[in-house]
């Protein structure tokens, strides 16, 4: 029998320690449906290794209602209203505490902030998004971050002189690429593209320290409320993005735990229940996850869709750029949630809590099953395909243990027997420190974040294309 399954974290550092070597720190400021997170990672510019400095994270429902003046901009999968105003107040706090609890300088110790939000469902096509992240830039400049830390650099000289040695500014720009894979031509697919951008740059750069060389091709998933994730093909230099992914995810989990009775009927989370996790031999019917899943919808996304498992989408615009958008969705756009919810309250009521967290466990697990064997029938999955794995609603219980015990293929293999599998934490955080450090050409030839696995550095074939793009 496999052991236990290990989620990968960053290790944790002290500011101090910072001080002392190269590194180069990020705050990841997200938005999203359930958790609001001002994430602090460093990472070591020798050695490509992230580590933590600090987190906080916050319930988004906690936002401050908007006044009878406002305008309210957007809203979270549940309903939470935002404005322009609240969220860029709440990313302040946020922000302002997190630097804080560490007593860090905002001048001397951090280098940049990057911002992201999964909250999508208010806005009405994949561009609007762009008006969430903006409010986000607000409460960052409200914490005191100024602009320059916010936007890619075009020379070393924005550097602090500490690092100027390790930034290849002066060899290659910022064409884009992160982490080596460019994003689809058309950048308004799904209304998410930068989480996924950023998990799959995060997953790259958790496994440094490690033994797993996780880079092109890939299969990347963040499992939040919302789901977001792509595929990547094995191109040389930059991998393309072959696949992209949209729609519902926790937000499954949440509407089975609000039925049980056991948490707020209105906005109650997975999160709200006490922390636990149930064991393998949990009694449960299984018919009720068949139940579930049933009720469920994991399909590429139509042509005509505008909006998949309440995310906004452009099926045109992936076509056009060769992406296959695929999805999860509860009937249309949620309309089956209700009745998971019902399933939830039977659940409860025969097997209690114990059974309830391993119904969520198997649930959510067989959707990854779902989206893989997806993939697989549009010829997605290459034969040395990596899938990484982020976000609440796939790394918690024991729902990594289930997936890497049951996830197969086409040709009924064992995905572990074949292709690499790792579950990250806060792979968003540390996409935020990769992109960073993409946005400003700070690579390591040994420790290469871009490429093919088992492939060195591409460095130099990235130089050799972009000299010939500008000739
Ligand atoms: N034990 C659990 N089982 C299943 N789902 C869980 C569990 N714990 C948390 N979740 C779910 O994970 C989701 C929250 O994950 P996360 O904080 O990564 O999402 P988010 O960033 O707020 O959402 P998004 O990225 O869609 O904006 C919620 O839907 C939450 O209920
Ligand atoms: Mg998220």
């Amino acid at each position: 029998m496999r052991n236990h399954v290990k989620v990968l974290k960053p290790r944790s550092i002290g500011i101090s320690s910072t001080r002392m070597g190269p590194y180069y720190t990020v705050a990841s400021v997200e938005l999203g449906n359930t958790t609001t997170k001002c994430i602090l990672s460093t990472t070591n510019l020798r050695t490509a290794e992230i580590f933590q400095i600090a987190k906080e994270v916050r319930f988004t429902r906690d936002v401050r209602p908007p006044t009878s003046e406002e305008q309210v901009f957007g809203e979270t999968l549940v309903g939470v209203r935002l404005t322009r105003a609240s969220v860029s107040e709440m990313i302040a706090a946020t922000l302002t505490s997190v630097l804080e609890s560490v007593g860090m300088d905002l001048e001397r110790d951090l280098h940049f902030v990057v911002r992201s939000t999964g909250v999508t469902a208010g806005f009405s096509s994949p561009n609007e998004v762009g008006e969430m992240v903006q409010a986000l830039a607000e409460g960052c400049l409200k914490a005191g971050v100024p602009p320059r830390k916010m936007t890619a650099s075009l020379s070393p000289d924005t550097l602090p002189p500490g690092l100027q040695d390790y930034t290849w500014l002066k060899r290659v720009y910022f064409d884009g690429a992160v982490a080596s894979s460019l994003p689809p031509a058309d950048a308004s697919v799904v209304a998410n593209e930068m989480e996924g951008e950023l998990v799959t740059a995060g997953i790259k750069g958790a496994v440094k320290g490690t033994d797993i060389d996780f880079r092109n091709p890939v299969m990347t998933l963040d499992f939040g409320t919302t789901l977001a994730g792509r595929v990547t093909d094995e191109s040389h230099p930059y991998a393309k993005t072959i696949g992209s992914f949209a729609g519902l995810a926790g937000a499954i989990s949440d509407a089975i735990v609000r039925g049980s009775g056991s948490v707020r009927v209105e906005n109650g989370t997975a999160l709200d229940l006490p922390k636990f996790s149930a064991a393998k031999d949990t009694a449960i019917d299984t018919g009720l996850v068949d139940a579930v899943h049933r009720l469920i919808r994991v399909e590429t996304i139509e042509k005509g869709t505008n909006r998949f498992g309440t995310v906004p989408v452009d099926p045109q615009a992936a076509e056009e750029s060769g992406v296959v958008l695929m999805g999860i969705d509860a009937g249309k756009n949620g309309s089956n949630l209700p009745a998971l919810e019902k399933i939830g309250r039977k659940i409860y009521q025969g097997y209690q809590l114990d059974g309830l967290f391993r119904t969520l466990d198997l649930v959510q697990a067989r959707l990854v099953c779902r989206l893989v064997s997806l993939a697989e029938q549009h010829n997605l999955i290459l034969d040395n395909t990596s899938l990484g794995l982020t976000g609440r609603s796939i790394t918690t219980g024991l729902k990594p243990d289930i997936i890497t015990s049951t996830l197969i293929k086409k040709d009924e293999s064992l995905w572990v027997d074949k292709h690499q599998l790792v579950f990250v934490e806060d792979g968003l955080a540390m996409g935020a420190a990769v992109a960073a450090r993409c946005m400003n050409s700070m690579g390591t030839h040994e420790f290469p974040m871009g490429g093919r696995k088992g492939d060195r550095c591409i460095m130099g074939a990235r130089m050799k294309l972009q000299r010939k793009d500008k000739s």
